[in-house]
């Protein structure tokens, strides 16, 4: 996990595009009031329109990529009504950003491979990732597989696939692209041939079935293993206690029987926490 303390800032920043990615999912591109420099991959931010026309509290949103320091973008799957509120906003109207929020991921040394296992949208911690992989050098020791239904689901997978140099590996439900079968077959399929490592960190984002299924996959095959978590929130800085995970009193976070998803998370060592 990062573990540098970022300063959260909150402004209305304005929408500067907005395209569809899948049956249900949109990319929002807003301009920032500053430059970020060295974010960590797996932050969040707490999004609602400016205009108060959505839920009194925010959603909260991975930071999905800095196209440029003072842009950044966030894949919202529409799910109720926060989600229906951001998706109609339009260009040019402002929406209300607190960010960067959480911990994020810590990228290991180049030369340590990584294993990423996404689920839907649970795809949008790892895009800034894979391309901090790639600044490493460390492409060919990369690989993701990135799971959904059916392959109108994997959202943006064009922009993964871009990504030159990463063994990145579709799976879907009903077979439409890539391995026929959920993400945790493939990841076991994978790992039995001997196409993917099994000394490596293994990363999971997605529903929480997949999550569930991945963690206990995880710790029957003895894997280093990171979560990040997508519990509900309310105010994504650490004062309402709306988020919490049981942690493993064995475990690093073991002192406290629960920790705060936005403020120790949302991404935990899976030996941290009782998941
Ligand atoms: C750290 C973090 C990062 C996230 N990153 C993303 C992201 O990059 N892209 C994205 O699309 N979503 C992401 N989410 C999930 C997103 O916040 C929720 O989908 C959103 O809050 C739903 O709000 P809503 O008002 O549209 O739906 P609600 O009206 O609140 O709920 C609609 C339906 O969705 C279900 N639901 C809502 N929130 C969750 C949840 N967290 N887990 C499971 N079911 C839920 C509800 O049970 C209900 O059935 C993230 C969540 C967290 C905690
Ligand atoms: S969302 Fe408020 S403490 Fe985590």
């Amino acid at each position: 996990m990062a573990t540098a303390e970022l300063t959260a800032w909150t402004a209305p920043c304005t929408l500067l595009s907005r395209r569809e990615v899948g049956p249900d999912a949109i990319i929002m591109e807003l301009a920032l009031p500053e430059p970020m420099t060295d974010v960590a991959p797996g932050v969040f931010a707490m999004l609602s329109p400016a205009d108060g026309s959505g839920p009194e509290i925010p959603r909260p949103f991975s930071l999905y990529d800095l196209p440029a320091p003072d842009r950044a973008t966030f894949l919202v799957q529409i799910m109720g009504r926060g989600t229906q509120a951001l998706a109609a906003v339009s260009p040019g109207q402002e929406v209300l950003c607190t960010m960067p929020l959480g911990n994020g991921f810590t990228l290991p040394a180049p030369e340590r491979p990584v294993v990423i296992v996404a689920g839907g949208v649970g795809c949008a911690p790892f895009l800034h990732y894979l391309r901090l992989r790639l600044q490493q050098g460390a492409g060919a020791r990369t690989h993701m597989i990135y799971g959904a239904r059916e392959s109108s689901r994997l959202y943006d997978y064009q922009a993964f696939a871009a990504l030159d140099g990463i063994d990145l590996r579709a799976a879907t439900d009903d077979g439409s692209l890539g391995f026929h079968g959920n993400v945790i077959a493939a990841l076991d399929a994978g790992l039995a041939n001997g196409s993917l490592p099994r000394d490596a960190d293994f990363l999971a984002c997605g529903p929480a079935g997949l999550l569930h299924g991945f963690a206990d996959y995880a710790r029957k095959q003895d894997l280093q293993a990171w979560l990040s978590l997508e519990t509900y929130m309310g105010c994504g800085f650490g004062v309402c206690n709306a988020c919490p995970v049981e942690t493993e009193p064995e475990g690093p976070l073991g002192a406290w029987p629960w920790a705060r998803t936005c403020r120790e998370g949302p991404v935990f060592p899976l030996t941290s926490i009782r998941f």
